[in-house]
């Protein structure tokens, strides 16, 4: 028996859910046009004002004007017909280097979709798919997703989470930084510990490529290298720190990369893994962060660890009951949640 009222609800729900879906391209023109950054700090503006400020047509800056205020993303005032970023907006749109900036995580979302075909598929088959088939960039879109994270973090909480790290990097310790991707993260302690020595290992050849190319333009601190090696084998022996951001879930082998890892760190190494925020079991994560991470997880963590040896397929909402069962099953015997934000943890692992 259908309850009208409920189903008149869950519609209203869907309308919101496809609202966010449809706004997902208008957001990337905003930005990629430097539309929210021509309307930062400007205050109020019409339609015409913002196409001769951005250089765009007047017809489609009308049309975006309204989608953005009926979003919520801008404000409008009938009288004047003009629309308003607010400042609070403006951290999430306009600010690149704004810990709340969330550009990256929309092209990420929109190689999503390009890569839809190729899940569909694997969910039949149950095969993985490989972090480079992904359509769309979705590496660079990553990258940029959680740079933000990191300019905010790294540095001022999450190492000093850490038991006497800073002060070792401080003197001068060797590093590496497993699944660096991109190599933001890499790349921002290289350049906050200079007497320290960082490698970042990935074994995805074009993210290899971009950190060192990125590293070399941002006036590349001399003590970075990266380098592409799995995480069961990579050469870096008698570490200080290791490093993962965002990585052992999404792992084939994390048990063997964790014991791996294990080998390569001195007896007093300190191991910094950063994880998504979630709860042990399934009913704990079902909020709207949940709901990200598990998309993300079903369109490209589960089938990237799928396509590697053991295919653990941990997930990013795995726990840290369970990653704490595999990081000792690679050997280590201490596991700590040193730090936490709104949307991750920071285990701190030693011998
Ligand atoms: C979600 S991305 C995070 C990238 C980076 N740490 C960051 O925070 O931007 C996961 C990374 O793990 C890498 N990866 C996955 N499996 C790997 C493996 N077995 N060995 C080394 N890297 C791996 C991928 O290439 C990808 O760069």
């Amino acid at each position: 028996m259908i309850d009208e009222r409920k189903l008149q609800q869950f519609l209203g729900k869907m309308i919101v859910d496809l609202g966010a879906a449809a706004s997902v391209p208008l957001m990337r023109i905003g930005v990629r046009l430097g539309l929210y950054k021509a309307m930062d700090g400007a205050g109020p503006m019409t339609s015409a004002e913002l196409a001769a400020k951005a250089n765009i047509s007047e017809r489609y800056a009308r049309e975006w004007l309204a989608q953005s205020a009926a979003s919520g993303y801008l404000t409008y005032d009938s009288a004047s017909r003009r629309f308003e970023l607010p400042p609070e907006q403006a951290m999430v749109f306009a600010n690149e280097e704004s810990a709340f900036f969330t550009g990256g995580g929309f092209d990420a979302v929109a190689a999503l979709y390009q890569t839809q075909p190729l899940v569909e598929q694997a969910f039949k088959s149950g095969d993985g798919i490989d972090w480079g088939d992904h359509a769309g960039c979705l590496f660079c879109a990553i990258g940029a997703m959680l740079r933000p994270r990191y300019s905010a973090n790294i540095v001022q909480n999450w190492l000093p989470a850490l038991n006497g790290v800073v002060a070792k990097l401080e003197r001068g310790a060797e590093v590496a930084d497993i699944g660096c991707g991109t190599g933001y993260s890499t790349f921002i302690m290289a350049k906050a510990f200079p007497n320290s020595t960082f490698v970042g290992y990935d074994f995805h050849e074009p993210s290899i490529d971009h950190a060192t190319a990125y590293a070399r333009q941002s006036g590349g601190a001399g003590n970075i290298r990266f380098e592409v090696a799995k995480a069961k084998d990579f050469s870096a022996k008698d570490l200080d720190l290791v490093t993962c951001f965002d990585v052992l879930h999404d792992l084939g082998d994390p048990v063997g990369a964790a014991a791996h890892i294990c080998r390569s760190l001195k007896p007093d190494g300190t191991w910094m893994l950063m994880e998504p925020l979630a709860g042990d079991a399934t009913e704990d994560n079902l909020g709207p962060f949940g709901r990200v991470a598990y998309a993300f997880s079903t369109m490209a963590c589960v089938p990237v660890s799928l396509s590697q040896e053991v295919g653990m397929a941990l997930g990013a909402q795995a726990g840290q009951a369970k990653l704490t069962e595999v990081i000792k099953a690679g050997g280590f015997s201490q596991v700590r949640r040193a730090a936490e934000t709104p949307l991750n943890m920071v285990l701190e692992v030693r011998h």
